[in-house]
């Protein structure tokens, strides 16, 4: 085999491994930090009334813990973390952390920025892979450990000398997954032995992929390793930090759920450096789809991305699982119709499944404040059942088979014509345009229906047209409204026609709601006219369907509609 280009991560002994065969089966705690990780990653940082908005966002989501900046880094992160002391802005269950590298004039400017702070999370980073100790620092192990440790004790001194603020800590050994995992087990030991946390302040020792250069699964072996190993697991919780170069952030980051991590760092939307962070958007609606209750709102996800958007200044792509502007629309006309099918029958389907399942869509969108009405889009590979459901859902109309079968060639030039998605509006207007015509060779001024004198059973038609222009008033009696419409017109020199197929509904439910019928009228080459007609009396929808088939017969536009 070809060996790569690139150096490999270095491999590690494993006598076990357990997370393969677990499920998840409890929400991580959730530490958001787009407004750190995030936001030093923006062609555009955010402005401070910016990131006071996504700060409320973030508490208005759920998110308990929500790291805030890097305020010995920047002024700006500096002057966010007092406003947001200063101003009281930070809610009760709402616990900040900051960030700082491990040396001793930013850990004291951080703490500066901590002042007052009542509660807050600092976070202390420092470089343990072979790579950036040599290239980047210059220094081995043990320099760094020490470096490491000496931050610690610092902190430990600068949290006591806050007075009545509780200062929990959290490690960051930077590139985990680069390092060696002997070395990352005994700094992270070392780390707490140092904090000596008092009982049930458990140090967060948080475990990142700063570059994702491993696949999931072996992400996951280091952390289960990590944890059998680790001397001090009842004081400390896990948490892990997924960047996305392979696109595995997700992945990742479920997996080391499996492997034992507590807690997950990550942004909305996954904005982050280079390739971003762990998306937890998609990560909680994973798990809230297994049922999970992850503690975070994402019933209006639309709203939350689009104020991310604009926040942000950074496009969400449309396929973006869940929040994506394309994830609950199907184009294909064989998906179009599954999902017809699909939710037309959902009631039985729970029954069946034992659960919300519908061909084609993987969650219900209304869960995330979506609508059904998004799903079908019209283009040039939809089909019938897309057609269909456009028509039944925004108009309330259902068309027979047939007629339908004929529409969709229709909706299919205008698609290949126009070459762009056909919106809803526009299949409605093809469709009138198509197969309402009371205006032609042949209008209606009026027509009367009513019971004959000496046989109520018959009816006595009046009907006054006009017809290639004149004006005719013409009578005739049958046995129903619409056959003594048809047996007048015959007065008239009309080629010969019959009517073949007549059907009508009602749009809406209310007692006033509008009727719709379809005629289908057979000329005697044996072709057939599909005509529709509105009114709110059905006779009167009735004869105006039979007009418009005839303006079709009679102006020749219409196809042989298959029977
Ligand atoms: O990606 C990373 O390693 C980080 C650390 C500071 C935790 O963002
Ligand atoms: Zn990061």
């Amino acid at each position: 085999m070809k060996t790569s280009k690139y150096a490999q991560p270095q491999g590690f002994e494993m006598a076990r491994r357990d997370w393969p065969s677990r499920s998840i089966r409890k929400s991580p705690i959730w530490n958001a930090v787009d407004l750190r990780d995030g936001n030093q990653a923006l062609p555009d940082p955010m402005s401070p009334a910016q990131k006071k908005r996504y700060f409320q966002l973030l508490c208005e989501i759920g998110f308990k813990e929500i790291e805030v900046g890097f305020p010995s880094a920047s002024r700006d992160d500096f002057q966010f973390c007092r406003d947001l002391i200063e101003q009281k802005l930070i809610p009760d269950d709402v616990t900040i952390a900051i960030l700082t590298q491990a040396r001793e004039p930013l850990i004291k400017r951080s703490f500066e920025a901590l002042r007052g702070v009542g509660r807050a999370i600092c976070h202390v980073y420092i470089a343990t892979s072979d790579l950036h100790m040599n290239y980047v620092f210059r220094k081995d192990r043990a320099q760094t450990a020490d470096t490491a440790l000496a931050s610690v004790e610092l902190i430990r001194r600068q949290a006591k000398a806050l007075g009545d603020s509780e200062i929990r800590l959290q490690f960051s050994p930077e590139e985990f997954t680069d390092t060696d995992l002997d070395f990352a087990v005994s700094l992270c030991d070392q780390v707490v032995e140092t904090w000596q946390p008092e009982r049930g302040k458990k140090v967060i020792l948080n475990l990142p992929a700063t570059v994702e250069r491993r696949m999931p699964n072996q992400y996951a072996d280091m952390v289960e390793e990590f944890i059998r190993r680790q001397r001090h697991r009842e004081q400390s919780i896990i948490s892990v930090h997924a960047h996305n170069d392979m696109g595995c952030a997700v992945a990742s980051t479920q997996m080391t759920l499996l492997a034992g991590a507590d807690r997950v760092e990550g942004t909305l939307f996954g904005h982050g450096e280079r390739s971003g962070n762990v998306d937890l958007v998609t990560m909680a609606l994973n798990l809230q789809y297994f049922g999970i209750d992850t503690g975070l709102d994402f019933h209006d996800v639309e709203s939350i991305r689009d104020e991310i958007i604009k926040l942000t200044g950074m496009p969400v792509s449309p396929r973006h699982p869940y929040a994506g502007e394309l994830v609950f629309s199907a184009f294909s006309g064989s998906h179009q119709d599954a999902i017809h099918k699909g939710l037309a029958g959902r009631e039985q389907l729970t029954g069946d499944f034992g659960g919300w399942k519908i061909p084609y869509l993987h969650i219900d969108p209304a869960e995330l404040g979506r609508r059904y009405e998004k799903f079908i889009r019209i283009n040039s590979q939809s089909g019938k059942g897309g057609i269909a459901h456009v028509l039944e859902t925004d108009y309330k109309v259902r068309l027979p088979r047939a007629l339908l079968i004929d529409f969709s060639r229709h909706v299919q030039q205008l698609a290949d014509q126009v070459s762009r998605e056909i919106e809803s509006s526009e299949i409605w207007q093809l469709f009138n345009q198509c197969y309402n015509r009371q205006e032609g060779p042949l209008v209606m001024d009026k027509y009367w229906p009513r019971p004959n004198h000496d046989d109520p059973a018959r009816i006595d038609g009046e009907v006054h047209v006009r017809f290639k222009g004149e004006r005719h008033e013409l009578t005739a009696s049958a046995n129903g409204p619409v056959a003594a419409f048809v047996h007048a017109l015959e007065k008239l020199s009309l080629p010969s026609f019959s009517l073949e197929e007549y059907e009508e509904d009602a749009i809406g439910s209310s007692a006033d709601a509008q009727a719709i019928t379809f005629v289908r009228l057979d000329d005697d080459e044996k072709r057939s006219w599909y005509g529709i007609g509105f009114d709110q009396n059905i006779d009167q929808a009735a004869v105006r369907a039979v007009v418009s088939a005839l303006n079709r017969m009679l102006e020749g536009k219409g196809e042989n509609v298959a029977k």
